[in-house]
């Protein structure tokens, strides 16, 4: 990267598990960051932790995404040429039961921010934006890639779609922004040095953490959601996706909008799947430890299997991820008893 490359980036939520990583990526490749979150799912020791990875401190604004003023004030202050925006609610199920909060936090969040591009004197106009794979819901055909119909089925879901919408009319209106929109599929794992991970509050959601938990005696057993899918062992297969590669898939898309305008979808993910019952296996040789398992009903709104195609990233990002499941487990393990513990 040459210094003329180099930039000032703010992450919205770079304190949480994908942001963290991402921090650590972009500063490993000479930008400056900058991190904005309010700390509502992550806490001031993953900062201090990104900070011993690079060896030097990071400025932190504490705020909620709906402080346009706030944000207006860090985007001038800071000179920010570019914005990572990762903030917002997550949890599927969750949005279910209060879906307004999360139409409020992600929709009317990433308004607030947009709107603080707009006001802010220095007018960034390089934006990546965090989406999902939940944006396809139940796949027409596989694999996946990025013309495949969008049709989300829980609210999550759904603000992810209506905020690609707004980025892609904004867009329209004004040829200067440069926007991506990255559609991630099963970000697992952890950074090599075992410092920043996924520690998620309570009992976790997501199939990686949980086997983590179980691996470290923090929870009895897991609970596999189904084993009468139409796949080869009957468990449900996913696309997982070091998160890592995932961070790196971030520098890779802000360097392409530095040289494309306009508005651009790609896929996050490896191109393969694997089953719940092959990631537990993964898992227990990484960790050396048993992964006890029992066999549940399905769970509502699960799919059978989702994978993406890579082909469009790869052409155009001249990026692919790198590591393989031995990987992602291994840190996800060294992650789990070095940091996050069994506390
Ligand atoms: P995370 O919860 O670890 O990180 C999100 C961060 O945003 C947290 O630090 C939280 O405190 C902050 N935040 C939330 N609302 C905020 C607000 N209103 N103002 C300021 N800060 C706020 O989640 P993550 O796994 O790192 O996910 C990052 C992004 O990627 C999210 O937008 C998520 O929807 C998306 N995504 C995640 C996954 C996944 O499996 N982890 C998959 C697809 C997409
Ligand atoms: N699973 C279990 N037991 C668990 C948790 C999960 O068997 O305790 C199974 C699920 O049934 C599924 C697989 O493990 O077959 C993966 O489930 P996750 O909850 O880890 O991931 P999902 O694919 O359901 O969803 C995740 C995020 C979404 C995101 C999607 C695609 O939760 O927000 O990946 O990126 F949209």
């Amino acid at each position: 990267m040459t210094s003329s490359n180099i930039q000032n980036i703010l992450l919205t939520g770079g304190a949480g598990y994908i942001g963290s990583h991402t921090a650590v990526a972009l500063s490993q490749t000479g930008h400056r960051i900058f991190i904005f979150d309010n700390f509502c799912n992550s806490d001031r020791g993953a900062v201090k932790r990104i900070e011993a990875i690079i060896g030097r401190p990071i400025v932190v604004i504490e705020g909620d995404l709906r402080d346009t003023a706030l944000l207006t004030q860090t985007l001038q202050t800071h000179q920010i040429n570019a914005v990572v925006h990762f903030a917002g609610l997550k949890a599927v199920g969750e949005s279910n039961r209060i879906p307004v909060e999360y139409y409020a936090n992600n929709v009317q969040g990433t308004i607030s921010l947009l709107q603080a591009m707009q006001k802010a004197d220095n007018h960034p106009k390089t934006f990546v934006f965090s989406s999902s794979a939940t944006v396809y819901g139940d796949p027409k055909y596989l694999p996946i890639d990025e013309a495949h119909p969008l049709a989300a089925t829980n609210p999550y879901g759904r603000t992810k779609h209506h905020i690609e919408e707004i980025l892609g009319d904004l867009a329209k209106s004004d040829p200067a922004w440069r926007i991506a929109c990255l559609r991630y599929f099963n970000p697992v794992g952890a950074h090599d040095s075992g410092l920043i991970g996924e520690n998620p509050n309570g009992i976790p959601n997501n199939l990686m953490p949980f086997v983590a938990q179980v691996a470290v005696g923090k929870l009895a057993q897991l609970s596999v959601y189904g084993d009468d899918y139409d796949t080869p062992d009957g468990t449900g297969v996913r696309d997982y996706i070091h998160v890592m590669d995932l961070a790196e898939g971030h520098v890779a898309a802000l360097n392409y909008l530095t040289t494309h305008d306009g508005f651009h979808v790609f896929n996050l993910g490896t191109g393969r799947g694997y089953s719940v019952l092959e990631m537990v296996k993964a898992f227990e040789a990484a960790s050396g430890k048993s992964v006890p398992y029992k066999i549940v009903p399905r769970r509502a709104g699960d799919i059978a299997t989702s994978y993406a195609s890579v082909a469009y990233a790869t052409a155009e990002l001249n990026w692919h991820a790198k590591r393989n499941l031995k990987d992602m487990c291994e840190s996800g393990w060294k992650f789990q008893h070095m940091t996050a513990k069994s506390s």
